[in-house]
C-alpha cells in the first residue's frame, strides 16, 4: 500500500508573514489527519518562517527547485545541502513552470535528482504533456521522455525517496481537470516506464502524485483512484480551509 502525499506548491506566493499566518489557521485543521503525508512548499526566502511555524505537526516542507551542486560559481542558485541545512525535507524538481519558462532541460532534471538523493532531501519530479501534446496523439511519447530522462542511473533502492508527479500542462491552473480516468491511465504509464528503469518491484512502490486544478471539490473522486498516490496542488493550496479539505479528501 503507498502512502498518500499531498503537497502545496505556493509557487511565488505568501511571504514569511503569510506563511505563518497559513500554517497558524492550517495546522489545526489538519491535526487529526494521520491517514497520508503533507508537505508545503513555500517560496526560498519564505522556508525558514514555514518551517519554524511547523514545529511540532507532522507537516513537511520543502523547496521548489534546487541546484544539482552542492555549492560553487552558480549565480542565484540555491543547493539541497543548503536546503537540508535550513530544515528542508522535500524538494520539487522539473516543475513545468521551470521547464518552460526558466529552460530546465530533462538532463537538468535528472541531476537534480540525483543531487536531491545523494544530499537526502525526498524529491517530486514533475512530468506532463502540454495541451497540443495531447491533442496530437503524443502524451505517452513526452511521458516516455520525460520519466525516461528523469530516472536514468537511479537506483530502485531509493524508490522511498522521490515521487513522480503528472501534471499535465493544460490542467495547470486552467480550471480543467484531468478526470480520475486520464489520470489514472497516464499514472499507470508513467509506472510501466518508470519499471524499465528502476525495476518492476520498485515501480509497483513508486509514489506517482496528480498536479493540475485539484481543488476540494474534486480530489476525492481523484485520490479514491488505485493509481493516483497523492496530489500536488497550486491554486488550491493557498488558502489553509481549502487546502486543509483536499487534505481531508
Ligand atoms: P494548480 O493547482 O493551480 O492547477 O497548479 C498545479 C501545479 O502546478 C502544482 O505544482
Amino acid at each position: 500500500m503507498r502512502r498518500k502525499l499531498i503537497a502545496a506548491n505556493w509557487k511565488m506566493h505568501k511571504t514569511p508573514d503569510e506563511a505563518r499566518a497559513f500554517v497558524r489557521d492550517f495546522a489545526p485543521l489538519v491535526a487529526n489527519q494521520n491517514r497520508d503525508d503533507i508537505a508545503l512548499f513555500p517560496p526560498f526566502i519564505s522556508i525558514p518562517a514555514t518551517i519554524e511555524a511547523v514545529a511540532g505537526t507532522r507537516i513537511g516542507v520543502g523547496a521548489q527547485n534546487m541546484h544539482w551542486e552542492k555549492q560553487g560559481a552558480f549565480t542565484g542558485e540555491i543547493s539541497a545541502a543548503m536546503l537540508i541545512c535550513i530544515g528542508c525535507s522535500h524538494v520539487i524538481i522539473g516543475h513545468s513552470e521551470r521547464r518552460q519558462y526558466f529552460l530546465e532541460t530533462d538532463v537538468a532534471v535528472n541531476r537534480k535528482l540525483r543531487g536531491a538523493l545523494e544530499d537526502g532531501l525526498l524529491a517530486i519530479v514533475c512530468v506532463g504533456e502540454l495541451f497540443e501534446e495531447r491533442e496530437s496523439g503524443l502524451t505517452e511519447g513526452v511521458l516516455r521522455r520525460q520519466v525516461g530522462a528523469a530516472l536514468r542511473e537511479i537506483s530502485g533502492q531509493d524508490v522511498d525517496k522521490f515521487c513522480i508527479a503528472y501534471e499535465p500542462v493544460w490542467a495547470i491552473g486552467t480550471g480543467k481537470t484531468a478526470t480520475p480516468q486520464i489520470a489514472s491511465d497516464a499514472h499507470a504509464f508513467i509506472r510501466a516506464e518508470a519499471a524499465k528503469e528502476i525495476g518492476d518491484e520498485a515501480a509497483s512502490k513508486l509514489r506517482i502524485l496528480y498536479g493540475g486544478s485539484v481543488k476540494p471539490e474534486n480530489a476525492h473522486d481523484l485520490m479514491s483512484q488505485e493509481q493516483i498516490d497523492g496530489a500536488l496542488v497550486g491554486g488550491a493550496s493557498l488558502d489553509p480551509k481549502s487546502f486543509a479539505a483536499i487534505v481531508k479528501w
